[in-house]
């Protein structure tokens, strides 16, 4: 069979990334253009500042990845993008320009769900057996999600207030740590001691999650001491926190994998390049005979990459879009 080059484009938040990737597997080349910098002065990214930097960015990091792949727009069998979840401005860049390029050069546009997108992060360079259980943790999800195939997606759980990702960033917050959070925290955490008293994370049988309890926990504790101007200890307070709500991840993940009698699971989203996390999920998974796939480091949080390992997916079974597909805030992934 001819390979396949697809050119993909991910700008649902904060970082302008555009890849180009063959037969969905093999990463040919990777840039990925951060606004990390910018964003850190305001604490968070600012929506409109963000949509701003796409804008200004994405031809240049177009042109510096085709450079980098040694090949011309005239080579892609088809341009895919982000169209949703995310910030609709910084989507909307991404998605016109890649629309452009569909038209120009036609070839088939292919608009891929950002979740899809970590899913895949998996693919680059794997192989996979289904059916497997799928566990992003990301900035804006916590979901459990069973695959029958790569293209059958069924939620069995999710976050029903806070991302794990956007708890992280919280008690960063609170810490006075900088943004990015969730790294930050999981540096203070490594050089603490669990020794902060914890709430109970939601535990009703489901495979749903909650998130906003700890994060105000952990607020109440640290603006407590401070009122009583008792001394906190931020390394052990962030400790505390990560090995809660790791326990609860690995505790919810552990039981889908055995109601559903799953020996593979993928973990994905930017949380996922979190070490304590990584090899707390991998000791579960070995003590229950579950292999576990965890992508590189670089395609955990939001790159292109992953977006044109998704797209190949939808390329396969010929689910390309119209040119009136239009940015989404949300919409949840379904199968395809
Ligand atoms: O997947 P991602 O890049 O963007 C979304 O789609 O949300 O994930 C970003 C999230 C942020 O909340 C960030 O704080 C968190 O992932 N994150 C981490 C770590 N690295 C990134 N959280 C905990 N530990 C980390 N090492
Ligand atoms: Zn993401």
């Amino acid at each position: 069979m001819k390979d396949v080059y697809i050119l993909a484009v991910e700008s649902s938040c904060d970082e302008t990334s555009v890849s180009v990737i063959k037969n969905g597997h093999d990463d040919i080349a990777t840039v990925i253009n951060t606004q990390i910098d910018v964003h850190t002065k305001y604490g968070g990214v600012v929506p409109e500042v963000a949509s701003r930097l796409h804008l200004e960015n994405i031809t240049m990091v177009i042109d510096e990845c085709l450079e980098k792949a040694n090949m011309k727009l005239e080579d892609m069998d088809a341009f895919a993008c982000t169209y949703a979840p995310g910030l609709l401005g910084s989507l909307l860049v991404g998605v016109e320009a890649t629309k452009a390029l569909s038209f120009i050069y036609k070839k088939p546009f292919i608009a891929v769900n950002h979740m899809m997108g970590h899913i895949c992060a998996n693919m680059i360079g794997n192989n996979l057996e289904y059916p497997l259980l799928s566990l992003i943790i990301s900035g804006g999800h916590t979901d459990l999600i069973l695959m029958e195939s790569e293209s059958k997606f069924k939620y069995l759980g999710q976050t029903l207030d806070d991302a794990i990702g956007e708890a992280y960033d919280k008690v960063a917050r609170i810490l006075s740590l900088p943004y990015p959070g969730g790294p930050n925290v999981e540096k203070y955490a490594s050089e603490g001691k669990a020794v902060y008293p914890m709430p109970k994370l939601m535990d009703d049988g489901s495979y749903n999650f909650s998130f906003s309890g700890i994060k105000s926990h952990v607020n109440n504790v640290y603006h407590n001491a401070m009122q009583r101007k008792e001394e906190i200890n931020k390394y052990d307070l962030a400790c505390s926190f990560q090995e809660c709500v790791t326990k609860n991840l690995v505790e919810k993940t552990r039981k889908a994998l055995i109601d559903y009698n799953l020996k593979t699971l993928l973990i994905s989203g930017g949380v996922a390049s979190n070490s304590y996390i990584r090899n707390a999920i991998k000791e579960m998974c070995d003590s229950i005979g579950v292999e576990m796939h965890m992508p590189d480091k670089k395609y955990c949080t939001d790159n292109a990459a992953m977006i044109g390992a998704a797209a190949y997916i939808l390329y396969k079974n010929k689910k390309f879009s119209n040119l009136d597909v239009n940015a989404k805030s949300n919409v949840q992934l379904k199968s395809i």
